[in-house]
């Protein structure tokens, strides 16, 4: 069988960095530019064209002229439409060194971990490219004798906005069900990450979409991101990061044109781990469920409760396997860990691991910044930690486990709902009975029985509470950019 190499090269060329709109690279209207830094280092990577309200405004008119009754895009078969999405996945599988490599130029994650988002990325493109053309509506008995059908459009222009920790595969997560639903897209990258979606643009041209139908605007969030937002043509907002700007941005949505908004925001998410389990595999999930990406992870079971009759082992063995944990280089083949996103994050996760100091938790392992350049924090355990500390309320969004304890079933259940938040939670137990209960009454968006992060394209994927509106993946991934359309017909009296 064709195996492709993938090869990890940390001098990797960045060739695309302007500004995709209308199926071209293109300098911003202002001309500006800004620059991408490379978090190992803490240096410049790349100065990328920064758009703002023009160049959203030019790329929200291609979107809309790509839309229109007649176009290419709206005339082309829904078959033709997955065969355009399967050739991009087959186009990213060929690239896909180069789109690792970029990704752990302007991310930071180690090269494996760039490698398997990949991956899935071109998964989450294959699933959607089969659904075009089995997106379909009913036909309904209605009252009085008519003929009444339902079906699906696509919702038109749709503005989407994604945040930096996982760029290639957020940027399919967006792009594939709007493209199965048969709407036209303009997507900001986070400015820390812009680089794989210009890649991915290009890609996009190379498969063959029609111009227009896919835009790509790297800039900051109160010009570039805000302008989508506000702006009149644009039917719908896709927005994955923080709640504080979810909730801005559903505000916004609703006081320009009431345009339709989906929200995949932050957790605090609980895995709870019983008595019954085998310990060192529970610690290790435990583990890979907090310490995946560095902690920058909307669904990172950040509060590992743990029943007390086996709270201490726990504890010793989960420092035991943090400590060995590899931080350094991203390129390199051991390393686990590599750096945070930027200095700011940096400085925010220190600043919660003092708080944890503070607030009594006790410090088992980690709790500093690593090495003397980049944006790195040491893995870091905390026992003993309660409820309402701040470092078991507030999202983290770095690699600090918080161990809990607990007693019994009910108590963890109540304790686990204990949060504005409900994206995702986990049970790791032997016992049916447990898991199945803890995973209906736990208000979440996802549950997890014996496994952590258990994601597909298959399977719907978003928040409970403020962790966001809407789901992503799965059928249900289609039902943010369609329009149920109703047609009735009246049918003579007589048949
Ligand atoms: P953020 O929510 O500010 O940024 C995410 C995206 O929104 C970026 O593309 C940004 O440019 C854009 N944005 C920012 N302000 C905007 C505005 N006014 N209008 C439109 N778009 C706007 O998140 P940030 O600052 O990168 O990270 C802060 C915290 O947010 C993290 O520490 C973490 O707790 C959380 N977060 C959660 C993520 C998730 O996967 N749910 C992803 C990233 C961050
Ligand atoms: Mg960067």
């Amino acid at each position: 069988m064709f195996q492709l190499t993938i090869m990890a090269n940390p001098n990797q060329e960045i060739i695309y960095k302007k500004l995709f709109i209308n199926n071209e690279f293109v300098d911003a209207q202002s001309g500006k530019t800004f620059v991408t830094l490379n978090p190992q280092t803490g240096k410049p990577l790349a100065e990328v064209a920064e758009a703002d309200k023009a160049d959203v405004d030019l790329a929200v008119k291609a979107a809309k002229k790509a839309f229109e009754r007649g176009s290419a895009w709206r005339d082309m078969d829904a078959s033709q439409r997955g065969r355009l999405i399967n050739k991009l996945a087959d186009l990213i599988e060929q690239h896909k060194s180069a789109l690792a490599n970029l990704e752990v130029l302007d991310n930071g994650k180690p090269f494996a971990e760039a490698d398997f988002d990949i991956q899935c990325a071109i998964d989450t493109f294959r699933y959607y490219a089969g659904w075009c053309d089995k997106i379909h509506g009913n036909t309904i008995p209605a009252d009085g004798g008519s003929l009444a059908i339902t079906s699906k459009e696509p919702i038109g222009v749709v503005g989407q906005i994604i945040p930096w920790n996982y760029p290639t595969l957020m940027v399919s997560w967006k792009w594939a069900p709007a493209l199965a639903a048969g709407c036209t897209i303009v997507l900001k990258p986070a400015e820390q990450t812009p680089l794989s979606a210009l890649y991915a643009a290009a890609l996009t041209k190379q498969a063959g979409f029609p111009s227009g139908v896919i835009n790509v605007v790297p800039g900051f969030g109160e010009t570039a991101g805000h302008a989508l937002v506000i702006h009149p043509d644009v039917r719908k907002v896709a927005f994955t990061g923080s709640t504080e700007i979810g909730r801005l941005i559903a505000e916004n949505a609703a006081k320009s044109n009431l345009k339709k908004v989906s929200l995949e925001l932050g957790g605090k998410s609980p895995l709870v781990v019983m008595q019954d389990v085998d310990l060192d595999e529970a610690v290790e999930i435990a583990h890979n469920a907090v310490f995946a990406n560095h902690g920058q992870c909307c669904c990172a079971g950040t509060r590992t409760f743990v029943q007390e009759t086996i709270y201490d082992a726990f504890v010793a063995k989960s420092v035991e396997l943090t400590r060995k944990r590899k931080v350094g280089n991203p390129f390199a083949d051991d390393t686990l860990q590599g750096p945070q996103i930027d200095a700011e994050s940096q400085q925010k996760i220190l600043k919660y691991i003092e708080l944890g100091n503070k607030q009594g938790a006790k410090l088992e392992c980690g709790g500093n910044k690593w090495g003397n350049e980049g944006f790195f924090v040491e893995p870091t355990i905390f026992s003993n930690v309660t409820d309402n500390m701040t470092i078991a309320q507030e999202e983290i969004f770095g690699p600090v486990q918080s161990v809990i304890k607990f007693k019994t079933l009910d108590e963890v259940i109540e304790r686990a709902n204990k949060t504005s938040y409900g994206l995702a939670a986990g049970i790791l137990t032997k016992n049916i009975d447990w898991a199945l209960t803890f995973a209906r009454a736990v208000e979440a968006g996802s549950v997890w029985i014996n496994c952590y992060d258990a994601v597909t394209p298959q399977t719907p994927f978003g928040g409970y509470k403020q962790s966001g509106h809407g789901r992503e993946l799965g059928e249900d991934g289609l039902e943010p950019y369609t329009e149920t359309k109703t047609i009735l017909v009246k049918l003579p009296t007589k048949n």
